[in-house]
């Protein structure tokens, strides 16, 4: 049997809330940009990591699930050969000259993102047309449910179809790394926009970082439930904290690489060679290393347990991840952690973690769906006893990878 393809599928998965998002983001469209004519929109959706935690830009595997809400791109040609980009959600708007995209220079500003992928196709397709774009979505920004590569795949999708460009997905992946890492100046690793452009509804993807393997892993409906607490806290330093990590990383692997023969990445080396040699490290650097090299382990001991049907190992492995990624990652916080905890004292829920790079952000929740109405008062009572405010708390379905939205 063929598998369906997200492209066959488009018209019977259509992303949360489109019904009430699509006509508002159209008649924005319309409104900003005075023009009549209704535009063609594209959907790319956000993901959750549920194992292998900073683990992509250390070359070692990662589980994550693309979510059923994302980013909405609302497009039109123009005449003039200029790109105007504004947004739903964030304020700044930005126009520049396509014949001179070359010139433009980061910013500072959510545009950097879609201006990074127009920069990189136009390098594909020198004489693109004029183009007026308009972002919505429901996805948490800043979050750490990935909005940032949302957005690129999405934008990439959206002006490869508006210009003729015919990317395959792999390709697609590049383009959105190349403004996020190159453009914007995140040293991101490959997992969101991997698992958003690959994915398909109803999987998690299980990609190996150090050679770009992947296979799509069955998720089972009738007991697994996604739920998504979001903190709320941004952190503006968040960008630099992930950077340096990535740096902790790098000089880990660059000391401990000798006693490895062949070694590529940190994920190479073995949890007793770290052991036998911490205390020549760095003690900071150390404490990411032994993060680094026990959340490999616990990935594979995640995969082992999801075939073998044994949800409560693999939300135990989940809280071992958030402990870890507390204490010697140190990427949590008070908010996170009161978070997690809370809800995997809930009855039916297997596990839970920090999701995304941390600083803030959310926490995923693995649970069984006959737990999924108790999710939320749970954790708002306890949430607002300790911190005064409520967290917004989501069920989540999963997603098929962009497409185009039929309006
Ligand atoms: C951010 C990065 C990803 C990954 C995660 C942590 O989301 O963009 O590449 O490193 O943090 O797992």
């Amino acid at each position: 049997m063929i598998e369906p393809t997200p492209a066959r599928m488009a018209a019977v998965s259509a992303p949360s809330g489109a019904s009430e998002l699509l006509p508002e983001l159209v008649r924005a469209w319309q409104q900003r940009f005075g023009r009549r004519d209704a535009p063609r929109v594209f959907f790319a959706p956000g993901r959750v990591n549920l194992m292998g935690a900073h683990l992509d830009y250390n070359g070692g595997p990662v589980m994550p699930v693309a979510v059923d809400r994302g980013t909405f791109v609302a497009l039109g040609p123009r005449g003039d050969g200029r790109l105007r980009l504004a947004s739903r959600i964030e304020p700044g708007e930005c126009e520049i000259d396509l014949a001179l995209a070359a010139h433009s220079a980061r910013s500072g500003a959510w545009f950097d993102y879609p201006l990074g992928v127009a920069l990189a196709l136009c390098a594909r397709r020198p004489r693109a047309v004029g183009l007026d774009v308009l972002f919505g979505g429901n996805l948490p920004i800043g979050g750490g449910l990935s909005s940032s590569a949302s957005i690129c795949v999405g934008t990439s999708l959206a002006f490869e179809r508006a210009w003729g460009i015919e990317l395959s997905s792999l390709e697609r992946i590049e383009v959105a790394l190349w403004a996020e890492r190159e453009f914007v100046g995140v040293k991101c690793g490959i997992m969101d926009p991997t698992s958003i452009a690959l994915a398909r509804r109803g999987r998690l993807l299980w990609l190996d970082c150090r050679d770009r393997s992947f296979e799509h892993v069955a998720l089972d409906d009738a007991r697994i439930a996604i739920g998504v607490a979001d903190s709320g806290v941004r952190r503006e330093l968040a960008r630099g904290d992930f950077n340096l990590r990535v740096e902790q990383c790098r000089a880990a692997f660059e000391q401990l690489r000798r006693y490895v023969p062949g070694a590529t990445c940190l994920r190479d080396v073995p949890a007793g060679v770290l052991a036998s040699h911490a205390a020549e490290l760095e003690p900071v650097v150390a404490r990411r290393a032994l993060h680094v090299v026990s959340e490999v382990e616990r990935t594979f001991a995640a995969r082992d347990a999801l075939a073998r049907g044994e949800l409560a190992a693999f939300g135990e492995l989940m809280v071992r991840t958030h402990a870890s990624l507390r204490d010697a990652y140190e990427v949590s916080l008070p908010e996170l952690d009161c978070l997690s905890e809370t809800a995997c004292a809930l009855d039916g829920v297997y596990g839970a973690r920090l999701t995304g790079a941390g600083f803030g952000g959310c926490v995923v929740v693995l649970l069984h769906p006959r737990a999924s109405a108790a999710l939320a008062p749970a954790l708002e009572a306890e949430f607002a006893r300790r911190f005064g405010r409520v967290p917004r708390v989501t069920i989540y379905a999963s997603s098929d990878g962009p497409r185009e939205l039929e309006l």
